[in-house]
């Protein structure tokens, strides 16, 4: 599979018309306890509508160098067609940083991905996310009032002038800025391990959030750092539902978030598989349970996962337990190797599907006829201190599993 698709846009420049048909109206307000907004402003044209291929298109076109989109693995086919790259979180972050001549870059993908991008793009471009419902449950679970309230607890405890704040992609601008301001830095699931040693080497512990389960993945398995060195600082109880002697002594303080769709994989779900299919190998994203983690044969960012299908050699037999769309487009794309989605229940992440044709159509209709819409903006303090966490990272000897 290759994660750059073919440009679709060959049709000639023509005058884009914007959709005079109204649905999907999700409210006119954002909800400031949400990572995600709610505000979808304008008509939708609608799903069924079998011209909004030839849409798209023609908006594109019409668009041409002005507007570059990046496409997150896990969107549907329907907008994934229409990206100028594709890959994990961290690709698309170094992608956005290096298009300063787009001056409209179009996310597909979820809220804080685009945050990130507006950070890494210079405020003569335009980031857009065509649905601003598209968040992310687990970047949902650390709030920055949280986490200050977790920085006192560990002021508290005498340890937070040794601890390095590290915040997974998957956090909201404010968080990655709080990183930024206390030494501490971004990571992404085809990093953390490079990112902790580097936060290892400024400090003694690490305080990790959103995600408890890449935290612990990654410093138990890729570090080696023992599973009772790791405590879990749940900020629904007083304390964390820790105590400072706990704190003390442990060197992994794990935030207790994680995600709804990678939580949802299962040990059995390891073992059923492997009695089903004999032979097959089980490949994971570091998102997934401990549990889950220890019993899969890799484990693996989404850019690491396809690269690793890509290699893989033919009638090899693979139980992938990542999102449903990015798993079945490996099924589809590699007919010569057996690709099976590790769970039998559905597993689509709602928030990333959120983006479909219908909302693409929308914004770019809209930019071809100068119109910004749904842009994401982080203000002016905020991207100052998460440019450094971001910035921490990017500067790290680090690689998309894909390069
Ligand atoms: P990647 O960093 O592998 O792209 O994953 C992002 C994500 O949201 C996974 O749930
Ligand atoms: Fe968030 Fe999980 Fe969806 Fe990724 S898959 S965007 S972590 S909810």
């Amino acid at each position: 599979m290759t994660t750059t698709p073919t440009p679709v846009s060959s049709t000639p420049a023509t005058p884009v018309s914007r959709a005079p048909l109204s649905l999907f109206v999700l409210g006119t307000e954002s909800d400031p306890h949400s990572e995600r907004g709610v505000e979808c402003p304008g008509d939708l044209p609608p799903a069924s509508d079998p011209a909004l291929v030839e849409r798209a298109r023609r908006a594109k076109a019409a668009l041409g160098d002005r507007l570059f989109v990046l496409g997150h693995h896990y969107q549907r086919d329907e907008v994934i067609q229409f990206a100028d790259v594709t890959g994990d979180s961290f690709k698309l972050a170094r992608e956005a940083a290096a298009r300063p001549e787009a001056e409209f870059i179009v996310f597909c993908g979820v809220h804080f991905m685009a945050e990130s991008a507006d950070i890494l793009t210079s405020d003569r471009q335009a980031v857009i996310l065509p649905d601003l419902a598209a968040g992310c449950s687990m970047a949902d679970m650390a709030r920055l009032s949280q986490v200050e309230d977790a920085w006192d607890v560990l002021a508290d405890a005498g340890v937070a002038g040794v601890t390095v704040p590290v915040t997974y992609m998957n956090s909201s601008a404010d968080i990655k800025a709080f990183c930024g301001k206390h030494g501490g830095v971004v990571c992404t699931s085809s990093n953390a391990k490079t990112v902790l040693e580097w936060a290892f080497q400024r400090g003694e512990k690490v305080l990790f959030f959103p995600d408890q389960h890449l935290g612990r993945n990654t410093a138990v398995l890729e570090m080696g750092i023992p599973l009772e060195d790791c405590i879990v600082y749940d900020p629904h109880r007083p304390g964390g539902g820790v105590s400072p002697e706990q704190l003390r002594a442990a060197t992994m303080i794990l935030w207790k978030g994680h995600c709804s769709v990678h939580g949802r994989f299962t040990p059995e779900a390891v073992d059923d598989v492997r009695t089903r299919i004999p032979d097959v190998q089980v490949l994971v994203h570091p998102e997934c349970q401990h549990e889950v983690v220890l019993k899969a044969d890799l484990v693996g960012s989404t850019e690491f996962i396809i690269s690793t299908i890509d290699k893989a050699p033919a009638g090899s037999k693979w139980a992938v337990g990542t999102e449903l769309n990015l798993v079945q487009r490996l099924a589809k794309a590699y007919p010569d190797k057996e690709v099976t989605f590790l769970e039998k229940h559905v597993c689509y992440c709602a928030t990333m599907n959120r983006i479909d044709l219908p909302h693409l159509v929308w914004a770019l209709e809209n930019l071809a006829q100068g119109q910004v819409v749904n842009q994401i903006t982080v203000d002016a303090e905020t991207e100052r201190y998460a440019r450094a966490a971001l910035q921490r990272m990017l500067d790290l000897p680090g690689r998309s599993a894909a390069d």
